[in-house]
């Protein structure tokens, strides 16, 4: 059994060591000083000029959230799983006409009365042509790089082009490997190479295309077509945008510092209105090792804001490739935490790592269009304490499927302004007491502005060149006063209002001595189950600098008093805690997919409308096996997809001792899986 590090979450340990490289049991690394004075100052109200209904008012005016074309739907569309007649649901809004799933810790998917589920692929399942059937007791490096990857997360659909076998292709993250309950007989002390080198083939993303049975409405992998692909670790991808060059992203084995090998610690992700997919590389932190060989302070300042470990890493990965060692390669770790931009239209295109969207725990890409057709980019950085941050490019996207509209539009991120938000609030500090109570007005609500940091060349951080903004992001932002947020993890955008949510999944540490304290955006101390910030940009254009906002959920078990669901009847609603990847319906119900599972059940998919009477009415439509957590969904229009991950990674867990049986059943090792869901028969 493995000595597990003592951890301060809802999470399990084995969670925490492998997928962030146990991030909550270090300081947040985010020490600066820059904000909570300026929100006094500024907290004296500007409510009246921005509170809900004038601004919000206007956002349903515009609708500016990106029409995205079909060929590039990865979006959800009309969920015909929830048509038809409401039968005993009440008067509950479209999409909603199912009976909640109670809170359970069943090692399955559970769904609702009247839904069918199907896992469409699993871990080591064939993706290449060639690949072979997964073997848990005899998995090759070979064999994996042709298999579908371990940790599945974020996850699109597209329109295929004609030549695909497929109906659709599916795009898929690899978050992270864990070994300890992929290998037997892993010795997390001494991992051997072909052990490293399958991790590194098991990370990434996978394209694959897919197709449906008309009769049984399942989704078939179509292993072997042209259009699937594995990227890993070990990918040549390009740098590009103003920091690709700079002295800051060169090694030894790339003295060009403009291509860097592989992707890592993939978590959410969007897709662009030209049909391209963006995925974040989130804790890429914790693949490095010794830090503390570095000695000159300003590199060392710039390592500890990004938390890079100063010893050994987990997985020890330095042992095989001499750019995981600090010691060797300082500048490796800056090749990584970038947005990667990914064509999955053409399988022989190098993926590109986005210099201008900065470098930070990005979670995830949301792309709309500004009102003058620019695109802009939501992008949180998960980690407590951090920020919310957006991309407006200088250029604007061109339509259509022509090879120079292609071009341009494959060229768009590498150009415009990257700004961090700073948030104020409308009530008087003193109403904000960290217990969740709100404040006399009513609401945690106000105002706030998107700083800019940085356009092209140009930097707009006293001290810092425009490379340092673009690499050292966070230490850029720190100072400029944004907002400490409670882990900011995915950004929508409403499909017909245009107001964005935002998941702030949770911050254990909001409130505790010595740290920042609650404000209006982030009102309660020790955060443990998040909270959703509903935010509208002025005039509802994403060219926006100036928005006003509110929270719309304060998650948690509704018996708990700092509990907030939009005022809607709390014994009504399902419990939720840790809201992380979210989505919208074409009915615009928001739904949220949850990581952490600090009520004690297992983490689940739910949905919420966010307008009319039902505001604020949680329920909970499937849950996930032991362990796991739900990634990736998709609502689309004839089915749900999730991607469970994780599943039995429990304290105490490894492969010969498995935390779950999911989904092959008793005596087999736990498979991280895309599972479908969609209506079968009657709900009630
Ligand atoms: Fe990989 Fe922020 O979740
Ligand atoms: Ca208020
Ligand atoms: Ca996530």
């Amino acid at each position: 059994m493995p000595v597990l590090p003592s951890h301060n979450t809802a999470r399990s340990a084995l969670t925490c060591r492998y997928r962030c490289g146990d991030a909550c049991s270090h300081d947040a690394p985010n020490r600066s000083l820059n904000t909570y004075f300026g929100d006094i100052v500024h907290q004296v109200s500007r409510r009246g000029a921005l509170k809900s209904g004038a601004v919000l008012a206007l956002a349903a005016a515009a609708g500016t959230a990106v029409a995205t074309p079909a060929a590039a739907s990865g979006k959800p569309t009309t969920p015909a799983a929830h048509r038809g007649p409401d039968r005993g649901a009440g008067r509950l809004p479209r999409g909603l006409r199912f009976e909640a799933v109670p809170p359970n810790t069943a090692d399955a998917v559970t769904v609702p009365v009247g839904y069918a589920q199907q896992v469409v692929i699993r871990w080591g399942d064939p993706v290449l042509r060639g690949a072979p059937r997964f073997d848990a007791r005899r998995q090759s490096v070979a064999a994996q790089s042709r298999q579908f990857g371990y940790n599945c997360d974020y996850m699109a659909l597209l329109d295929p082009p004609a030549h695909c076998r497929g109906d659709q292709l599916l795009v898929v993250n690899h978050e992270y490997t864990n070994e300890e309950i992929m290998f037997f007989g892993y010795d997390p002390a001494n991992p051997t190479r072909e052990q490293v080198e399958i991790a590194w083939a098991a990370h990434g993303l996978t394209v694959l295309s897919v197709r449906t049975d008309r009769r049984s409405g399942r989704l078939w992998p179509i292993s072997g077509d042209a259009l699937n692909r594995r990227i890993t670790a070990t990918t040549p991808f390009e740098l590009t945008g103003p920091a690709a060059g700079s002295d800051l992203l060169k090694t030894s084995a790339d003295p060009t510092g403009r291509t860097v090998l592989g992707t890592l610690n993939n978590c959410g992700g969007g897709v662009t209105p030209w049909g391209t997919v963006l995925s974040g590389e989130e804790n890429f932190n914790q693949y490095f090792a010794n830090a503390a060989s570095v000695t000159d302070p300003t590199a060392k300042q710039r390592l500890a804001r990004y938390g890079l470990p100063t010893g050994t890493s987990q997985r020890k990965w330095e042992r095989f490739d001499d750019r995981f060692d600090l010691a060797k390669e300082p500048n490796e770790a800056n090749r990584h935490g970038w947005i990667v931009e990914i064509d999955p239209y053409d399988p022989d295109s190098v993926p590109r790592k986005r210099t201008a969207l900065g470098r930070f725990k990005h979670e995830a890409a949301e792309p709309r269009l500004t009102s003058d057709g620019r695109v802009a980019l939501y992008m949180g950085d998960d980690e407590r304490f951090d920020y919310l941050y957006k991309f407006v490019s200088t250029h604007r996207f061109k339509k259509g499927t022509s090879r120079a509209a292609r071009e341009h539009n494959l060229r768009l991120l590498d150009e415009g302004t990257l700004y961090v938000a700073k948030f104020t609030g409308d009530s008087p500090i003193a109403e904000i007491d960290g217990t969740g109570a709100l404040p006399e007005d009513g609401d945690f609500a106000g105002s706030g502005t998107w700083i800019p940091l940085v356009t092209g060349n140009t930097s707009h951080v006293e001290g810092m060149a425009a490379d340092e903004v673009y690499v050292f992001t966070r230490l850029a932002a720190d100072k400029v006063g944004a907002t400490k947020m409670d882990r900011p993890e995915d950004v929508e955008p409403h499909p017909h209002t245009g107001r964005l949510y935002v998941a702030l999944t949770n911050n254990k540490d909001r409130g505790a001595v010595g740290k920042t304290g609650p404000d209006e955006a982030n009102p309660r101390n020790g955060n443990k189950h998040g909270h959703i910030l509903e935010l509208d940009e002025r005039r509802a254009d994403a060219a926006a600098t100036f928005f006003s906002w509110r929270l719309m959920l304060v998650c948690g078990d509704p018996k708990d008093p700092s509990t907030y669901f939009a005022g809607f009847d709390k014994s009504q609603v399902s419990q939720i805690s840790c809201p992380d990847n979210i989505a919208f319906d074409e009915h615009g119900n928001l739904w949220l997919a949850t990581d952490g599972a600090a009520l004690g059940a297992n983490d689940g998919l739910f949905a919420v409308p966010v307008t009319g009477p039902h505001r604020g009415h949680v329920k909970q439509f499937l849950t996930v096996p032991k362990g796991a957590e739900t990634c990736g969904p998709i609502i689309a229009d004839d089915r749900i997809l999730i991607a469970a991950q994780h599943p039995g990674e429990l304290d105490g867990a490894t492969t010969e001792n498995p935390g779950s049986a999911w989904p092959d059943g008793p005596g087999t090792v736990p498979r991280p899986s895309v599972v479908a869901v969609w209506e079968s028969g009657p709900r009630h």
